[in-house]
């Protein structure tokens, strides 16, 4: 079997950014239902975080990264959707897309369109099929409809610019939270209806008065142990919570009962890897993201590029929560 050499960033026992080593690795054929991708982009998300201090804990040492984009290089048996020369993207288990090269699973791994650049394929991938569960498939009672208010949590973040564009294509009225004045003008900019700045108001308040008292049918809060309680607050009857991060800790345990009291209440801890079971799913999903990108509806914002090799100042930067929208590593 040939094999050839890839730079990669491991992580040889959990911890801060400086446990980031940059490595080589040996990368072999793809075996069946497998793809070898070289990479031309890599995509940051938070979850990275999670997986590098071990709040997700997953064997090590541990390539880290879950987004990418590149070209196809060789196909394993059984893999009819992709070929060799095409253009791709995924974001996928297992990690390990911080690198230049790799072997990986081919049943997450989508075909580019043409007129999406690498850049914009590996920036929103993960967080663009993210929105797409959330806004889509996550939903209250009775679904949602234009004109309904929805809470989103780090609406200028990676994930959270690309939920205002496509909440307001979709006609909901988006209620942003930010950390700074300047973080929420970029939200309002680029379509969340109202914008609060959690460092400084109580958004709890200003989320009765934007509804009128009534609360919001849904709140998506990826900022977990900060604001989960209080977005309990927000919510109105029947309505729904979906913790779908932790960027300030994990929700800490709570009596179920709370949910009762604060008006029978829906919670949900989703994830997208759940909505990427099957080879189906994922192109179904990553359709409509598509879709939404082409259409202009959805911009991807790439507020921050880092070569592969700073990967550690990437991480910095991310959880000193002083990114806006996409951050990509490039090669
Ligand atoms: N479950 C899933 O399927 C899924 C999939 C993708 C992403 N996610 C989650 O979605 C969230 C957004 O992901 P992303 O990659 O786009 O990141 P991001 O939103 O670009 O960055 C995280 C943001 O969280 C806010 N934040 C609040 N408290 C924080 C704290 N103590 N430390 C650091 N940041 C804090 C910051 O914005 P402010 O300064 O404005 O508060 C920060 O910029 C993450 O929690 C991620 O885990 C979940």
């Amino acid at each position: 079997m040939s094999s050839t050499v890839s730079k990669a960033v491991r992580i040889e026992r959990f911890g801060g950014p400086e446990e980031m080593q940059l490595v080589d690795v040996s990368v072999g054929e793809p075996g069946p239902g497998e793809v070898r991708i070289r990479h031309k982009a890599v995509g940051l998300n938070f979850i990275d975080v999670y997986q590098r201090t071990g709040l997700y804990p997953l064997p090590l040492p541990l390539n880290l990264g879950m987004e990418a984009s590149g070209v196809i290089e060789a196909v394993g048996e059984g893999v009819t959707h992709l070929k060799v020369g095409d253009r791709a993207a995924y974001a996928s288990q297992p990690p390990g897309s911080y690198c230049e090269l790799r072997v990986m699973p081919a049943r997450c791994v989508c075909k580019l369109p043409d007129g999406i650049s690498f850049e914009t394929g590996a920036a929103r991938m993960l967080k663009g099929m993210t929105v797409q569960y959330l806004l889509r498939r996550t939903l209250p009672q009775g679904g949602l409809q234009a004109g309904d208010f929805v809470l989103f949590h780090a609406a200028a973040g990676g994930v959270g610019l690309i939920a205002c564009q496509w909440a307001r294509a979709l006609g909901l009225q988006l209620i942003g939270t930010a950390g700074s004045d300047e973080k929420c003008a970029l939200a309002k900019a680029h379509g969340a209806a109202h914008v609060i700045n959690y460092a400084k108001e109580d958004f709890v308040a200003r989320v009765k008065e934007i509804t009128g008292g009534k609360g919001v049918k849904v709140v998506y809060d990826s900022v977990g142990a900060d604001t989960f309680m209080k977005s309990l607050d927000c919510l109105r009857p029947f309505g729904l919570i979906a913790n779908f991060g932790n960027a300030s800790g994990k929700v800490p345990p709570f009596d179920i009962n709370v949910l009762a009291g604060k008006g029978s209440l829906y919670a949900s801890r989703p994830t997208l890897f759940t909505h990427l079971s099957t080879r189906e799913a994922t192109q179904e999903i990553a359709d409509d993201l598509f879709a939404m990108v082409s259409s202009g509806k959805v911009k991807i914002q790439i507020d921050q590029s880092f070569p592969l090799a700073r990967g550690a100042d990437a991480h910095r930067e991310l959880q000193a929560r002083k990114t806006t929208g996409c951050t990509i590593l490039t090669l």
